[in-house]
């Protein structure tokens, strides 16, 4: 089994769109009993919370569903997932120094997965809006991310 876990600052706006995109990328490919996806954040104002409704708003307009409460990143979580996939430098910088020393997880921003755009970081919603265009971003970079774990795992 594979283990995906994308991370943001609230676990409400840009972490459960990635994962609700990427894991209907996963179904679409046929591959939900080998991957699993998951969200979580690193500040934990939100917990409990349903996702921002600017995020549930651009997944429907997609047809793409989501139930997912916000959660805090754990320290189990470096033990649990394959990959963590941060959607800026500030999430990235959080959960590089919150890593247990013996857990070996790729840690990466999720934005190295995509194909031909400039940003290196999603901006983040929350105050500003502009879900239409994080869902872009976070749409290229999960085909990116599903074609390199095929890759690297032969799927
Ligand atoms: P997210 O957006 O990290 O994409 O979920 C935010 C959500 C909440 C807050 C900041 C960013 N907040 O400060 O409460």
């Amino acid at each position: 089994m594979i283990r995906v876990l994308f991370v943001c600052l609230g676990n409400i706006c840009r972490s459960p769109m990635a994962e609700a995109v990427f894991q209907h990328l996963v179904n679409e490919a046929g591959l939900s009993d080998q991957i699993v996806v998951d969200s979580a954040g690193t500040g934990g104002w939100h917990i409990g919370e349903r996702a921002h409704s600017g995020t549930l708003r651009e997944l429907a307009k997609h047809n793409i569903p989501y139930d997912g409460r916000a959660r805090q990143l754990a320290r189990a979580d470096f033990e649990n997932f394959d990959y963590i996939l941060t959607m800026d430098y500030d999430n990235l910088e959080t959960v590089q120094s919150r890593q247990p020393k013996d857990t070996q997880p790729v840690i990466k921003p999720f934005l190295e997965y995509a194909n031909g755009v400039v940003d290196k970081e999603v901006p983040d919603p929350y105050y500003t809006g502009g879900f239409d265009y994080v869902y872009k971003l976070i749409e290229n970079a999960s085909h990116g991310l599903l074609k390199a774990i095929r890759e690297e795992h032969g799927l």
